[in-house]
């Protein structure tokens, strides 16, 4: 019997990680049906409030003067007409800014959200361009923005670190890549190399991206008898809550953070100087202050996603077997972070080889600190991957479908660990099929409409699956028969309201129309942050360990009376309302009746989910096959993307809406990065020269053609319910199936994203 036929038929409770399987595996129920976003009609109809839009007694309004030097020191720095200025309440500046203390930096601690481990205004020296160096606060938007332009300053420069080439020869090799070791060998890579029947052995370079949700960063936040209270757009109320706890030198339970909605997140949504400037500026002059940054003053204040340059050698056997599989590279980062970008991590586990080298390097620089962004790490290092696994299928002569038959592992390569669940091929298989695959010319540059060239290609996705550790759930359960989720966990527009009601109502055996979900703030139980597309599971294991002290509640309030009399815990399972002995559907009482009978409004049972253990036990990824159609322009090297097909190997779907909807959401941010987006960067002043959305080409409708998503559907036996994360695989792989499909349409091989029409035009057959 397969892990899976297992899955199908396990009943049991008590999960443990890695070791059982969630009995909600097997059952049928609201998991899996398509709801709407249940937030959905709040959002339409303009009365979900945003936090840009609450308006607080006595508010003032915040703008950020930014540094205009790279490093060095403010020299002058003269704020009399600013302070003079209509409606002026105050302008704050490291010379009377609050004492505060170091921003603790992210993964650190549990806890910590600092972007860098910079102090925040607290001296005169500069770190990047770009750099908070006042802020002022007014009675209306207008004045701030209107006065942070008559701050009068001038610097000491000091010669700034700025051109990633002239670091790179002094690039250093981090401690870890988030918690992996920085390097993994296996054999001698280089000497198999060499030997090899056929190689390709290329530099893969991608670019600088900003973050650039909908709904810009915002906070609005005040002081009240000692406590600071933050209503925020994050995906981590805890962590912003236990950070600025430490920076102001409060108890935690002193500052409360609350986010009920946020407008796109991605990574970015995280803690960043604003909040920790308006906290102080707020404390400053004594009244509540709402700083909602500008588009520029979060391209600014708010890391993105860094540069690298990254080399994959590959060498194979006539039968595509890989003797070799090298991915080495340099990623920009600062010296006052530590977010290396982990391209390295999808060579570790996607392909088999005899022998590898991989490792990653930084490149100090003296930038905004770099942060996540959805799929940091796998986004840009399956580019290099995707697209040498395609270099490699057309040396051999062989289709790069084929070529993924032979070089698919039975195991994590480089773990030895077995995969939970791992069905890359039959994505393929599927997706071939779906987007007709055996359709494609194998020869480049000979389909053509007119003055159109039209290539298809193909590419793997994948990202890990991760659940986080620190999450609590509460479940209330009220005499009407109604059930409450308690958690502070996010809903960032991806569906997790949604998604959790469906799954504590198959938990709880309750119809949906009786559960809510609270979520968002910090008075809550704890919940982990939406990050690692690992919120869907992270709540769902805190459930899962609820529900399990709720049952032992429930028998214990039955008593002697109830026709669950004497059963153990391990006995009843959750149906129909209420519980009932497994295996004897006669014996089942309702919660409302159990609680009726002890004389109770309510019974509220609150746990930890159980720890992270399944990852140790098993190598546990997502997949993805990736099919594109692109039609170039031989003349002006316009790229239009003109079909999309994915299938994805993602575990078990919640809600088939609004899972299509975050994969399909990855694959629109990944043809940004392939095609259009770039933070552009002045390697003189170390200023991003395109701080807005005129200038900063997200993909528009017009961009998009019709995306079809799907999935293989199989559920991973050791995740809670089978599920794994969806919100970051679909952006993987996405740049190389474009340059894969561009190069089978032109033969012309772009190695360095975007691919943007002045990498092709003069090098494209042109139509006779
Ligand atoms: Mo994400 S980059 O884990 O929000």
């Amino acid at each position: 019997m397969s892990d899976l036929d297992k899955a199908q038929t396990f009943t049991r409770k008590n999960w443990k990680p890695g070791e059982t399987f969630d009995p909600l595996i097997s059952k049928r129920g609201a998991v899996g049906t398509q709801v709407v976003r249940i937030d959905g009609p709040l959002k339409v109809a303009g009365a979900a409030p945003f936090v840009a839009e609450i308006e607080v007694e006595g508010m003032v309004y915040a703008a950020i003067a930014h540094s205009t030097i790279a490093r060095g020191r403010i020299d002058t720095l003269d704020v009399t007409k600013a302070e003079a200025a209509p409606g002026v309440v105050l302008v704050m500046t490291f010379r009377n800014a609050p004492r505060m203390a170091p921003t603790p930096l992210y993964l650190t601690q549990p806890l910590a959200a600092g972007p860098n481990t910079l102090p925040v205004m607290q001296d005169d020296a500069i770190h990047w361009n770009g750099q908070a160096i006042a802020i002022v606060l007014a009675e209306t938007q207008e004045q701030a923005t209107y006065a942070a332009t008559l701050i009068k300053v001038t610097y000491v420069e000091e010669t700034a670190r700025l051109s990633f080439n002239d670091g790179k020869p002094n690039a250093r090799v981090p401690e870890t890549i988030i918690g992996e070791p920085s390097t993994v060998t296996i054999g001698d890579a280089e000497a198999a190399l060499s030997a090899a029947h056929a190689s390709v052995d290329h530099v893969y370079r991608s670019q600088r991206l900003a973050h650039s949700a909908i709904e810009l960063h915002a906070a609005t936040v005040r002081w009240k008898d000692g406590c600071l209270v933050v209503r925020d757009t994050t995906q981590m109320v805890n962590h912003t809550q236990w950070t600025l706890a430490q920076v102001f030198g409060i108890p935690p339970e002193k500052v409360r953070v609350s986010s009920p909605f946020v407008g796109g997140g991605f990574g970015g949504k995280s803690l960043w100087d604003h909040h920790i400037l308006a906290a102080a500026a707020s404390k400053l002059c004594g009244r509540p202050v709402r700083i909602a940054l500008s588009r520029e003053a979060v391209y600014r204040l708010v890391g993105g996603r860094t540069l690298t340059e990254q080399r994959v050698a590959l060498g194979a056997r006539g039968d595509g077997a890989l003797d070799t599989f090298i991915h080495e590279g340099i990623a920009a980062g600062t010296p006052h972070n530590d977010w290396p970008e982990q391209f390295s991590l999808v060579g570790r586990q996607l392909y088999a080889a005899d022998t590898f080298k991989i490792g990653q390097k930084v490149v100090d620089l003296d930038t905004l600190a770099n942060t996540y962004m959805r799929a940091p790490g796998e986004s840009v290092g399956t580019f290099a991957t995707e697209s040498a696994v395609d270099e490699l299928a057309e040396a051999l002569h062989m289709d790069p479908i084929d070529l993924r038959l032979r070089i698919e592992p039975d195991k994590e390569q480089t773990s030895g660990r077995a995969f939970s669940s791992r069905n890359l091929l039959k994505a393929y298989e599927l997706g071939a099929e779906r987007f007709g695959w055996s359709g494609r010319n194998p020869n480049p540059g000979q389909r053509r409409d007119g003055e159109w060239l039209i290539g298809m290609g193909c590419a793997s996705a994948t990202h890990p699956y991760y659940r986080l550790p620190g999450g609590a759930a509460r479940i209330r359960l009220t005499a009407d028969g109604r059930a409450t989720i308690q958690m502070a966990s996010h809903e960032m527009g991806m569906g997790t309201a949604t998604a959790q009601v469906q799954i504590a109502a198959d938990r709880l055996a309750l119809p949906m129309d009786k559960v809510r979900f609270e979520y968002g703030d910090t008075d809550l139980p704890p919940g982990t942050m939406a990050g690692g597309s690992s919120q869907t599971a992270s709540i769902a294991a805190a459930v899962i360990a609820a529900h399990e002290v709720l049952v032992t509640e429930l028998l214990r309030l039955a008593g002697n009376d109830s026709p669950l009399a004497g059963l153990a815990t391990d006995a009843v399972e959750s149906a129909d309302g209420g519980l009932r002995a497994i295996g004897d559907t006669a014996r089942h009482e309702t919660y409302a009746s159990i609680l009726a009978r002890a004389g109770r409004d309510e019974l509220a049972c609150e746990a930890n989910a159980a720890d992270p253990t399944e990852y140790q036990k098993w190598a546990m990824h997502s997949y993805g096959a990736h099919f594109c159609e692109v039609r170039v322009n031989a003349f002006t090297g316009e790229t239009r993307v003109s079909r999309f097909v994915s299938c994805f190997d993602v575990g078990r779907i919640i809600n088939p809406q609004t899972a299509s909807s975050q994969l399909r959401g990855g694959i629109i941010m990944g043809l940004g990065m392939a095609l259009t987006e770039e933070a552009l960067f002045d390697e003189r002043s170390g200023r991003i020269m395109n701080p807005s959305l005129a200038e900063y080409h997200i993909p528009s409708h017009l961009d998009v053609p019709e995306i079809d998503v799907f999935w293989t559907g199989i559920p991973d036996p050791y995740s809670p319910l089978g599920a794994h994360g969806v919100g970051e695989i679909g952006i993987t792989g996405v740049g190389a199936v474009v340059a894969n499909a561009v190069y089978n349409a032109t033969g012309v091989r772009v190695r360095n994203l975007p691919i943007t029409l002045d990498k092709l035009i003069g090098r494209l057959p042109i139509p006779v």
